[in-house]
């Protein structure tokens, strides 16, 4: 039959415009994926034995509070100050600068008077090869400006470019499926003439009218589809009042973009230093703008290396600038202006005010992780609501949570009552009392 291979022809055209469809979305993936491989070759090299990774954060940790690698800070800029000194003269420096000047070492004796005698903390704890690491990353050669913004320029090319590969893809598939469509349309109209030629009838469609008619006079059809509406409205309503008040996933837009990735994460500040109100009160509590004055004196930008392709150095630079405007902070003349204005970070974790919950009560008495309840924080670029904060959610971990007993001359005497009760060594939460109403409802 020739009509017949008329319509194949149109299902050839199909899978040929399906194939050229998928070769185009593959090669714009390959161009993704190739700038993150030149990237990786681009590694710096050390130049002493030490660990450059880990001395970045030792440094950060302990020194970047006086010490700048390329400027003059409280103390003096620290970029290539292994070629000015023996190891073993700074391992001793380091440890116990006062002793070493007490010692009457010369070089010592110099540089203290350089720095119009001010005093250098010791840092006895500080290993040699923690020294080491932290010499490493002050080795470090300084990156070149071009290089760097060649740097950061290839994964922001990435990004934009899997930006536009993904337009393409779904561009492709809007067309693949307006095409289907159009050849459907063209295969049925094909198909009809070929039924036609041969004097087959196409039976015309009845009148839809009827349907509707036959269905309003059957009755118990009628009931049993209004029951069914009913039950699946009822259903979906439930489901909507259950969310109102749960916040999961809440992430606000903060005054100052803070992230707790480059803090917690990559600087591993401890979440305590900032929120030190958790292990002994109600309440954890946001740091004060002092506490984040104790590093960022000397910190007054983010490293090139910590821009990533979503947010640039400048970006970074820009926020750490808001946090001296709120403190009222001259970073050229180094002192405070006095004109402050108050930072309003926008509460993410809200309880209802019927709710009592007490942070001391699970990170201090029952040794609860923060990561437990609030997820990977130090993963977070941007801080968001990671538990529901339902009932469900505290009851269902009261009933499955052990109380740590072991150490705890307080539990020593309720426990052994109570595991007589249940008959039972371990206690959970629950059983302590974690299910009473009054124990969590004022
Ligand atoms: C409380 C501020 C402070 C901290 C923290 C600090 N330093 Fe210093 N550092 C100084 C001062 C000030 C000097 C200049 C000498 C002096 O006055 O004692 C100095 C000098 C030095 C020198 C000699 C530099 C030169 O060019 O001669 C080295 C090396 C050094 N510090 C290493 C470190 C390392 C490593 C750390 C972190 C483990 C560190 N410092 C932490 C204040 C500090
Ligand atoms: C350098 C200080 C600092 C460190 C370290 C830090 N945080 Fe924070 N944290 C903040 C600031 C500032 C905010 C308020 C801004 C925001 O929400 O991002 C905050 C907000 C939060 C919030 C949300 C508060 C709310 O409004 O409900 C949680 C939860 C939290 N931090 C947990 C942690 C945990 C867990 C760690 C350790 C892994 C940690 N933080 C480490 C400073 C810090
Ligand atoms: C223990 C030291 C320390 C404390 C305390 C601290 N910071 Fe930082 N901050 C750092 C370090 C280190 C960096 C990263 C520098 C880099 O990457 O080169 C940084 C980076 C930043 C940045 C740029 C990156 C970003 O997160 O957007 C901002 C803004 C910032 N800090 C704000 C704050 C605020 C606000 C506080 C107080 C709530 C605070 N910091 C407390 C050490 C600290
Ligand atoms: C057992 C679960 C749990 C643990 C463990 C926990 N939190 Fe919370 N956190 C909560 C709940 C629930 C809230 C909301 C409290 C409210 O609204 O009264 C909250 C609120 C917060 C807030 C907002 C401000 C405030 O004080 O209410 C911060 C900041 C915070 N937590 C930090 C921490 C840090 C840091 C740790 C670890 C030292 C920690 N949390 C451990 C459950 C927990
Ligand atoms: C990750 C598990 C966990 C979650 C989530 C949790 N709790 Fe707890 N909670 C515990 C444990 C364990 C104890 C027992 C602590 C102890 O040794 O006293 C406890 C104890 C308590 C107590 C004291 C009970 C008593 O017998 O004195 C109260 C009140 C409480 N939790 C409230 C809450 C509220 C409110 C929430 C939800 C917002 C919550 N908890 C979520 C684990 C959890
Ligand atoms: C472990 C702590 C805890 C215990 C025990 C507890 N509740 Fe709750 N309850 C909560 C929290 C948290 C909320 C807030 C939930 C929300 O905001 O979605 C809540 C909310 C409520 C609400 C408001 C309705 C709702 O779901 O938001 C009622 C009513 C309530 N609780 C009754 C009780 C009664 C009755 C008991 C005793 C059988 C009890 N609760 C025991 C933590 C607890």
């Amino acid at each position: 039959m020739k009509k017949v291979g008329n319509h194949n022809s149109i299902s050839r055209k199909l899978f040929f415009s399906l194939a050229l469809m998928l070769t185009f979305s593959l090669t714009s993936f390959a161009q993704v994926a190739a700038p993150a491989a030149t990237e990786a070759t681009a590694a710096p090299a050390a130049t002493t034995g030490g660990d450059p990774v880990k001395g970045k954060g030792l440094f950060n940790a302990n020194c970047a509070a006086c010490h700048k690698l390329d400027a003059r800070s409280t103390g003096p800029a620290l970029r290539g100050v292994s070629g000015k000194y023996e190891m073993s003269w700074i391992y001793k420096w380091v440890n116990n600068s006062s002793d070493l000047i007490k010692s009457g070492d010369a070089d010592a004796v110099k540089v203290f008077e350089e720095n119009n005698k001010a005093v250098m903390t010791a840092f006895p704890q500080l290993s040699n090869a923690d020294i080491d690491n932290i010499i490493a990353y002050t080795s470090e050669p300084k990156a070149e400006a071009p290089a760097a913004t060649g740097a950061v320029a290839a994964p922001g090319a990435a990004a934009q470019e899997s930006g536009i590969s993904n337009n393409v893809i779904l561009g492709a598939l809007a067309l693949v499926m307006a095409m289907l469509v159009i050849m459907l349309f063209l295969v049925n109209n094909v198909l009809r003439k070929v039924a036609k030629a041969n004097g087959i009838e196409v039976a015309p469609k009845k009148p839809s009218i009827s349907i509707w008619k036959a269905f309003a006079k059957n009755q118990f059809l009628v009931l049993v589809t209004s029951i069914f509406l009913l039950l699946a409205s009822a259903y979906f309503v439930y489901g909507y009042l259950m969310q109102v008040g749960v916040d999961q996933d809440y992430s606000p837009i903060q005054p100052i973009h803070f992230s707790h990735k480059i803090h917690a994460g990559d600087n591993e500040i401890n979440c305590k230093y900032c929120h030190s109100a958790a292990r002994v009160s109600k309440n954890a509590g946001i740091p004060s703008l002092n506490v984040c004055m104790n590093c960022h004196k000397n910190i007054a930008e983010v490293a090139e290396t910590t821009a990533t392709p979503e947010y640039s150095k400048a970006f970074y630079d820009e926020q750490i600038q808001k946090l001296y405007t709120a403190v009222g902070w001259d970073k050229t003349t180094q002192s405070y202006t006095g004109k402050t204005q108050p930072v309003k970070w926008i509460r993410i974790h809200n309880l209802p005010d019927f709710v009592y919950f007490n942070h001391s009560q699970h990170v201090t008495v029952a040794g609860i992780e923060c990561q437990t309840c609030h997820g990977p924080v130090q993963e977070y670029e941007i801080q968001k609501q990671f538990a529901p904060l339902t009932m469900g959610w505290c009851i269902d971990c009261h009933r499955k949570t052990d109380v740590k007993m072991e150490g705890n001359e307080y539990y020593a005497k309720i426990h052994e009552q109570l595991s007589k009760k249940y008959g039972v060594e371990k206690l959970t939460a629950a059983q302590m009392g974690g299910l009473e109403c009054g124990k969590c409802h004022y």
